[in-house]
Parts: structure tokens; C-alpha cells; sequence
């Protein structure tokens, strides 16, 4: 069985994963790098998932992303974080349903915007509270729709999230 987390960027999912296979003695696998090799590999550029994307676009980062999953499909025993914007395209989502078990880590938008004080916003949207707002509308009935289970992350630790994720998952 997989575990694929999803949610907004700053929502907690690879922090999250980790703690879950601390927990589940599962492997973690992070979208986001799987997609900076793959882009390596490619093209000899050692890239952050944010510079691909200035680089290659939306379109282009879709498609490298469509085919990270795709290249995941036999995994097992995983839990998988994926990228804020992975479940934005309809491929991904179907790829993602066949991957396994789906969780959306839901912050509120406040939160978030709190937490990208810090890191910063991914280049695929704007850095107003308006601008993150307006995705984050657009997102969060998306990324709702598609998981199997929603578990509200705004003041969970990483481990108290993932004992959350673990218990609705076994009940
Ligand atoms: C993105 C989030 C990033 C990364 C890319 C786009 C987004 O992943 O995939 O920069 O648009 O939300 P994280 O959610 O892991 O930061």
C-alpha cells in the first residue's frame, strides 16, 4: 500500500511523510526531487523544482511531472509528497489515484501565508496575499475532491499529524 500526501505549498507534506514512514517503517519519496533528477538527467542542470519551473514553464513542468509519476507506478510501500500544484492537472490526478491512498494536509490560507513568509512562495503564483488567497481558493476544492481523507495540519507537529494520518487510515 502507498501513502501519497497532497496540499498546498507550506501545507507540511514532506516533513509530514517523514515522520509517517518513521511510523510505518515505509519509504518516502519526494515528487518535487524525483522531478530535479529526472530534469538532471535530461538535461546535465542540477535545478530546484522553483528554477525548472522559471525555466521550462507550466506546461513544461507538467509534463515533467506527469512523467515522474508515471515513471512511480510500481512502487510499493511508499508514501509519497507530492508538489502544491501536482493535483492541479487532470493526469496527475489520475495517476496519483492509482498510486494509493490519497491524504490532503489542509491549512487554512492564514497559515500558510504566515509560513511562506519564510520560504518564500513556489514561482507558479504571486507573492500578494491576494495572489496566494486566490490560488488557494482555487486549489483547496480540488485538492478536497481528490483525497480520500482530509486531516486539518495547522497545529499539529509533524509527528502528531502523522499518528492523525495512521489512525484514520486503519479505522
Ligand atoms: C508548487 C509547489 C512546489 C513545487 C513547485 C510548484 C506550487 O512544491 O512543486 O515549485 O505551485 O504550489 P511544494 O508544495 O513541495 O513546495
Amino acid at each position: 500500500m502507498n501513502i501519497v500526501l497532497i496540499g498546498f505549498a507550506s501545507s507540511g507534506k514532506s516533513v509530514t511523510a517523514a515522520a509517517l514512514c518513521g511510523r510505518v517503517g515505509m519509504r518516502h519519496v519526494d515528487l518535487d526531487r524525483v522531478v530535479e533528477e529526472r530534469y538532471e538527467r535530461r538535461t546535465g542542470a542540477r535545478l530546484s523544482v522553483r528554477q525548472i519551473f522559471g525555466e521550462i514553464g507550466s506546461g513544461g513542468f507538467t509534463a515533467l511531472e506527469n512523467d515522474a509519476l508515471k515513471s512511480l507506478s510500481e512502487m510499493r510501500d511508499t508514501v509519497l509528497s507530492t508538489g502544491g500544484r501536482t493535483p492541479m492537472d487532470a493526469a496527475n490526478r489520475e495517476c496519483l489515484k492509482s498510486i494509493g491512498r490519497i491524504v490532503y494536509l489542509r491549512c487554512g490560507v492564514g497559515v500558510i501565508m504566515e509560513r511562506m513568509k519564510q520560504k518564500g512562495t513556489p514561482l507558479t503564483m504571486g507573492s500578494t496575499p491576494e495572489e496566494i488567497k486566490k490560488e488557494f481558493d482555487k486549489r483547496d476544492p480540488i485538492y478536497a475532491a481528490l483525497a480520500d481523507i482530509a486531516v486539518d495540519n495547522e497545529y499539529f507537529t509533524p509527528d502528531e499529524a502523522a499518528a492523525e494520518i495512521f489512525r484514520r487510515l486503519s479505522s
